[in-house]
């Protein structure tokens, strides 16, 4: 049964959630590990429930998921429309629980909240999916009245439980995207999110993890709440002087974007609310099944993921057809599955100043067009991908100059650029119709089996378009996706700008960064990998020095760090020294004999005291596949051992290095004939006990590859 009539209770495999609709809110009363199923729930409501202290309400504030003023919530309000200018004051109508669609399972509760003097109706689904991740889809009907706007449209309200003590956010910009902050939610309000960008943004607002403290012996240990929205979005922690904290989060509306009339539904963005039993590696795991079997669209779903040649950080916008076919040949050379021509193959494109807009190949390079040169690559055993930046004109285009008005602009206010562009209004149909055929006449005419769709600047003014332009945006993939569902999309938004389960739904994979850099990609990988599982995340060999960082790295230990996502090169590779070209090529072949584990696969974290050792163990059946990194030199010559969690304590294990070996470090390995050949250990042996592998001097890498025997 879903409950008494006025408790709801809901349940994923480790967790139970209990709602108490007795005094007519819906209020979160227990978010903790799995209740056994004969749980007296009217008991647990009671006992969590106080009589009123000295400077409270009579009737204690209830911790609902639907808050409103009059309780003496002080919160900022969670929903707020407007008419006629002023402010709706929701009126207090009981929460009901209305059926859920599976009577019996706890896997879906839905609450409804009608309110017939406003004339507003508002309903909240949460549902159990598959993989233990909590949906949470909610509505505002406009049922009566005159038209309203809507200022703020919450898309879940989360009353936090109170073993909760931490908040996980992120913050970043260009090349440095993901940056963690962990602080304790007690301590002050926190507000985050995007504004005006019209993307999800560098700041990655939508990406939250809550916590217990470390040390707390606690059945759960981290929940991932995250809002599946590419547009502008807020989130806000607020915490009473009860010490009940309220997390809400949904898309960011200007006033007057959203004018609804009698009939009309806000359907906000959906939230994903993760509650994990065991802390963040385990939500990893969690989110990571969720993604592959949930949000990335099937066909990519589980092919395997091609070895790319990106020519962006090869060629820049130097292009020339000798210079991509003696390119296309060394990929081919070196097992490259995929070559991807990025940015500067159309119109008169030679920098970033113009030619968005104008989607047909440069004369200049391709005289023939593009089909002769992708069928070159065909015939080379690759496949071809194409750069693309459809949301974007340049003022210097052809198409700007036959439709000025296409772009999104506030009349009387200048139309400032961003790296020389501006944003096309796909809310417009005729914008939207055109993109679609252009993209759609490139595709029929040539054998494209990827596009790196990009988005390289933010939206500013919105003209009161974010939501609008998001969700056209949305429509415009799909129906891309309808055409042509074989076409593999990445998202791609100056790297790591518009990376959310929404957009992820309709791509392949995602670029997580412009920082090829090795050492910085293991820290903005790692942040990202919390969320989403090695097979989307783009991981490519840059070049040393790095363009970004001018930091110079081995091949080595560049080319073991790619191989830990979706691997590609970003170099050139005609200018790359023989010793360098061969060790890719190694890697590349390493990479194809391991990557249906490392897409498949669970991710632990590797364990050690150093922390300037870290990795990642990828468990997929009887095999594992490990990364371990040092970032700096080492303050002991001997690091402690590093530990593998994750593995089957009584299984033995063929413990081995694949080769090649980082050479500086390869020299302090006491049996490297025994490494070669594998040596035997428990899981229990690896776990506790670990490897002693050389790991002194700054930026060496190890692979671990562990069989079960
Ligand atoms: C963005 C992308 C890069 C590259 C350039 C091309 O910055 O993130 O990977 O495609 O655009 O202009």
């Amino acid at each position: 049964m879903a409950g008494t009539p006025n408790i709801g209770r809901l349940d994923t495999e480790p967790v139970t959630l209990v709602f108490d609709l007795r005094r007519g809110f819906a209020e979160l009363v227990y978010l903790g590990g799995r209740l056994p199923a004969d749980e007296a729930l009217d008991t647990l409501c009671d006992v969590a429930r106080r009589a009123a202290h000295e400077n409270a309400p009579d009737q204690p504030v209830p911790a609902s998921i639907l808050p409103l003023g009059h309780t003496g919530y002080l919160g900022v309000p969670t929903v707020e429309l407007l008419r006629g200018g002023k402010s709706v004051t929701l009126q207090p109508q009981p929460v009901e629980l209305r059926t859920p669609r599976v009577v019996g399972s706890n896997r879906e509760l839905v609450f409804g909240m009608t309110d017939s003097i406003a004339g507003v109706s508002i309903e909240s689904r949460w549902q159990v999916r598959d993989s233990g991740v909590i949906a949470i889809d909610q509505r505002l009907t406009l049922d009566s009245g005159e038209p309203a706007t809507l200022l703020r449209a919450a898309s879940m309200v989360l009353p936090v439980p109170r073993w909760v003590s931490h908040l996980s956010h992120h913050r970043g910009r260009w090349s440095a995207e993901m940056h963690t902050i962990r602080s304790m939610i007690a301590e002050t309000p926190r507000v985050g999110g995007s504004s005006r960008g019209g993307r999800s943004g560098f700041s990655a607002g939508q990406w939250l993890v809550l916590e217990s403290a470390a040390g707390e012996e606690s059945r759960i240990g981290a929940i991932g709440v995250h809002l599946a929205w590419s547009g502008d979005h807020t989130w806000q922690l607020d915490t009473d002087a009860d010490g009940q904290s309220i997390l809400w989060l949904g898309a960011h509306l200007e006033a007057g974007e959203v004018t609804l009339s009698v009939g009309e539904t806000f359907e906000m963005p959906q939230v994903l609310l993760a509650p994990a039993r065991d802390g963040r590696g385990s939500l990893r795991r969690l989110l990571h099944r969720h993604v592959r079997a949930e949000v990335l669209p099937p066909p990519s779903r589980n092919a395997p993921r091609k070895v790319h040649l990106n020519t962006w950080e090869a060629c820049g916008f130097h292009l020339s057809m000798p210079k991509l076919e003696s390119l296309a040949g060394q990929a081919a050379d070196l097992g490259v599955e995929r070559f991807v021509l990025d940015d500067g193959w159309f119109g008169g494109r030679r920098d970033d100043r113009s030619s968005l807009g104008d989607w047909e190949p440069s004369p200049k390079i391709f005289p023939q067009g593009l089909a002769p040169f992708i069928e070159r690559i065909h015939a080379l055993g690759m496949d071809f991908g194409l750069w693309v930046e459809p949301e974007m004109v340049s003022p210097d285009s052809l198409l700007y100059a036959a439709h000025p008005d296409w772009c999104i602009h506030v009349d009387g206010i200048p139309r400032s650029t961003q790296r020389h562009q501006l944003v096309l209004d796909l809310s417009r149909s005729e914008v939207a119709t055109h993109i679609f055929d252009t993209l759609d006449n490139l595709l029929r005419r040539h054998r494209i089996a990827y596009l790196k769709w990009d988005h390289n600047r933010e939206l500013f003014p919105t003209g009161l378009r974010g939501v609008s332009q998001t969700r056209a945006l949305y429509r415009l993939l799909d129906r891309l996706r309808e055409a042509h569902p074989t076409v593999e999309i990445e998202s791609c938004a100056s790297g790591g700008g518009r990376v959310d389960y929404a957009i992820m739904s309709r791509c392949a994979r995602f670029w997580p960064s412009d920082n090829n850099d090795a050492l910085e990609r293991l820290r903005i990988n790692a942040a990202w990998m919390q969320y989403m599982p090695l097979c989307s995340l783009g991981n490519h060999v840059g070049p040393s020095p790095n363009p970004v960082t001018g930091r110079h790295l081995s091949m080595d230990f560049r080319a073991k760090v790619a191989m830990f996502g979706h691997m590609g090169v970003e170099a050139d590779l005609t200018s790359m020294s023989e010793d360098d070209r061969r060790a890719l090529a190694r890697h590349i072949d390493l990479y194809k004999t391991w990557r249906d584990v490392l897409h498949a696969g669970e991710v632990y974290d590797i364990a050690s005291t150093d922390s300037a050792v870290s990795g990642a163990l990828v468990v997929h059946g009887s095999r594992a596949l490990g990364l371990v990194t040092r970032e700096d030199f080492a303050r002991d010559f001997e690091a402690a051992p590093v530990r593998f969690e994750g593995l089957e304590p009584a299984r033995r294990y063929r413990v081995s290095l694949p080769e090649p070996w980082p050479e500086w470090a390869a020299r302090y390995l006491a049996t490297p004939e025994r490494w070669r050949s594998g040596v035997l250990m428990s899981g229990r042996a690896l776990a506790d006990g670990g490897l002693a592998l050389p790991l002194r001097h700054p930026a060496t890498a190890w692979l671990v590859a562990l069989e079960a025997v």
